[in-house]
């Protein structure tokens, strides 16, 4: 039995000596090893009629000649596997440039929001994430515009029932700073903020904002002012001019509009600002004595100062963009630029 054994061992070294590929690597395991077919089965198939006596040599042998192919094929399929990986690598053209691809950036209002954040955090502020689903209370109420109050109108709103809106602007900050800080207080907030406007290209129903507050003892407009034009230069552009005019909002007393000299033209006059050199860029003002009062600040003892401008409005400015829309669409050919 064992000259049999013998000789299919040397069947097998031949055909494994013959062994080029992997194809071919698989066409001998088939031949030896398959399950039903395979040469090694074949033999296992003859033991019943071999006399009982041989039987267990016979097996045993089979069962080493076996061991002996599936050892042999595995390291044949080692040998060939780093043959073909080693052929491929050959083939790799160093000096071939690389496929470009694609980074996603941050998008251009994000990043405004957050170098306008980093201005106020170096300026030792607090920043405050407020809710866009707001109630009535901090949007308007408490920012002396109780209901019914016609400035209500001038921020047509999205509201969910009667105490849940839309915050229509960031001046919200105004409330939540004092109720969760004691004087002094410095504090920031930017975000979305809706309101019932067209989707055209200089409205939209979501833009960005950008509130301020700073309340302490003998916080006076010159403060105000002071602030304003070290945060505009610092957006804008160092050598920009700013002035301010009297403007009303209910939450502010005196209330002021604030412009900028424009930065197409220096101040000389182009189409951007109406031949009048000035551009509108926020809104600014004393903290009214009530608005004070209704969040537990002491008006007799602290004064403050709340600007809010529109950061949507200061990248169209800064980018030359002239359509708000573009910031929204989300088209890549666009965003990509930034
Ligand atoms: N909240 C005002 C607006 O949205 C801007 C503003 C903020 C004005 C703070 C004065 C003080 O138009």
């Amino acid at each position: 039995m064992s000259g049999s054994t013998e000789e299919l061992r040397r069947d097998f070294e031949q055909d494994l000596a013959q062994i080029e590929n992997l194809d071919a690597w698989k066409r001998i395991r088939d031949r030896w090893l398959a399950r039903e077919s395979g040469i090694i089965t074949g033999q296992m198939k003859r033991l019943r009629e071999l006399p009982k006596e041989e039987r267990p040599a016979f097996g045993q042998s089979m069962n080493l000649l076996r061991e002996f192919v599936e050892d042999r094929l595995g390291t044949t399929r080692a040998v060939m596997e780093r043959e073909a990986l080693e052929k491929s690598r050959r083939h790799i053209d160093v000096t071939r440039p690389g496929f470009p691809y694609a980074l996603g950036t941050l998008h251009p209002i994000t990043r405004l929001r957050q170098e306008i954040e980093l201005i106020f955090v170096s300026l030792g502020f607090t920043v405050f994430d407020l809710p866009e689903v707001e109630q009535d209370y901090y949007n308007f109420e408490a920012l002396n515009m109780p209901k019914n109050h016609p400035a209500r109108d001038a921020q047509d709103t999205f509201y969910f029932d009667e105490n849940l809106l839309l915050r229509t602007h960031c001046s919200s900050v105004q409330v939540h700073a004092m109720q969760s800080m004691k004087p002094p207080i410095r504090a920031v907030s930017t975000g979305k903020v809706y309101r019932r406007d067209p989707f055209d290209a200089t409205h939209s129903p979501m833009f960005h904002q950008v509130d301020v507050l700073v309340v302490d003892e003998g916080i006076t407009m010159g403060d105000l002012k002071g602030m304003l034009e070290v945060f505009l230069k610092r957006v804008f552009h160092p050598d920009i001019r700013m002035r301010l005019r009297p403007g009303f909002f209910p939450f502010v007393e005196p209330g002021a509009e604030v412009d900028i000299s424009c930065i197409f033209c220096f101040g000389a006059g182009c189409r951007i600002c109406k031949e009048s050199g000035w551009i509108e860029i926020l809104g600014a003002g004393m903290v009214h004595p009530k608005v004070l009062r209704m969040s537990g600040v002491d008006d007799t003892r602290y004064s403050g100062f709340a600007w809010g401008m529109g950061i949507d409005r200061v990248a169209i400015l800064k980018h030359g963009v002239d359509d708000i829309r573009l910031f929204f669409e989300n088209d890549v050919r666009f965003l990509k630029q930034f």
